[in-house]
């Protein structure tokens, strides 16, 4: 497969193996152009990238923008606050304006599940889900898939443990769809409040103690827990779910010896994860992860204009 014949990325769900690799080849052909003095090549002069953000954003909203302007595109930021949105403005009503403005893609993070869907419906121009409520973050299960097979040289037959609140993680939810089609062996842990019911149906084994899911793994990857997204108290306290949950230099001794620590970011350092284990650069790639970031969101934009036509 040389070129993606889909319109919209949406989800993990929805792309193939094939696709999975056309995207990650392409995005390890794109890593070079950022180490460059000068960090730009002409491909996508001409074309127009509007980053729609309704909610906080670090590392996706900058990387999209970074991965646009390296490729040499235009690319145009609204963030939900300061545009007409605060006046009462729908998405929908949103979508269309923008869409009259002939842009090429249009990077949507949005609280509600399915809001990336409803405008890749209705709009003609590309759609790329860079977060939807609790449902999907597909640009960042390809980073770390990424990061993975940079650390490790394969994702099948790896076993790769997430932990957190799986419940509320858009980013799990990526990362069980794209692991899982790669052969990957994923488990997860969390509290029981904070695992949807039967999630075993979405072929993961999963465990309520964190050293359950950790024992040999390969992969660990930890989770925030998303207090935007949980309707009510679901732990007494963060220093409870730190003493269950966290991961520090004990509980990490139960991975494999040459196992590495992931964290899609933003970190709540002493909650979900110690600082020394974070900033440990022996295993932690958490910041290998946000450069991957800049040339899988590369990836995504040059193939969703057509790749190598
Ligand atoms: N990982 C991630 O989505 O981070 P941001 O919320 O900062 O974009």
């Amino acid at each position: 497969m040389t070129k993606l014949t889909k319109k919209d990325i949406l989800g993990m769900a929805d792309l193939t193996v094939d696709e999975i690799h056309l995207i990650l080849e392409t995005a390890e052909s794109f890593l070079e152009i950022s180490t460059r003095d000068i960090k730009k090549v002409p491909t996508l002069r001409g074309k127009s990238i509007i980053n729609l953000f309704y909610e906080a954003s670090t590392r996706t909203r900058t990387s999209f923008e970074i991965a646009g302007k390296r490729l040499s595109a235009d690319t145009i930021n609204i963030s939900a606050s300061t545009s007409s949105v605060v006046k009462g403005e729908t998405l929908i009503d949103t979508a269309r304006n923008l869409e009259a403005m002939n842009p090429d893609i249009i990077v949507l993070r949005h609280s509600a599940a399915g809001a990336p869907h409803l405008l890749a419906g209705l709009v003609r121009q590309s759609i790329i889900n860079a977060g939807d409520g609790a449902h999907e973050h597909p640009s960042q299960a390809l980073l770390d898939m990424m990061t993975i097979r940079e650390k490790k040289g394969r994702i099948a037959g790896l076993k790769i443990a997430l932990v957190g609140d799986i419940q509320h993680s858009r980013v799990a939810r990526s990362n069980i769809y794209g692991l899982n089609k790669m052969g990957a062996r994923v488990v997860v842990a969390g509290p029981a409040t904070m695992m949807p019911r039967d999630i075993e149906k979405m072929g993961v084994e999963a465990f309520t103690r964190i050293e359950d899911a950790i024992v040999d793994a390969d992969v660990v990857m930890m989770l925030r827990i998303q207090l935007e997204r949980q309707k009510q108290n679901l732990f007494p306290s963060l220093r409870e779910y730190a003493q269950r949950y966290c991961l520090n230099r004990t509980n990490f001794k139960l991975a494999k010896s040459d196992a590495i620590v992931m964290h899609p970011g933003p970190i709540n350092r002493g909650v979900e994860i110690s600082p020394d284990i974070a900033d440990d650069s022996g295993f932690s790639v958490i910041l290998d992860q946000v450069a991957n970031g800049v040339a899988v969101r590369m990836a995504l934009l040059y193939l969703l204009s057509g790749g190598n036509e």
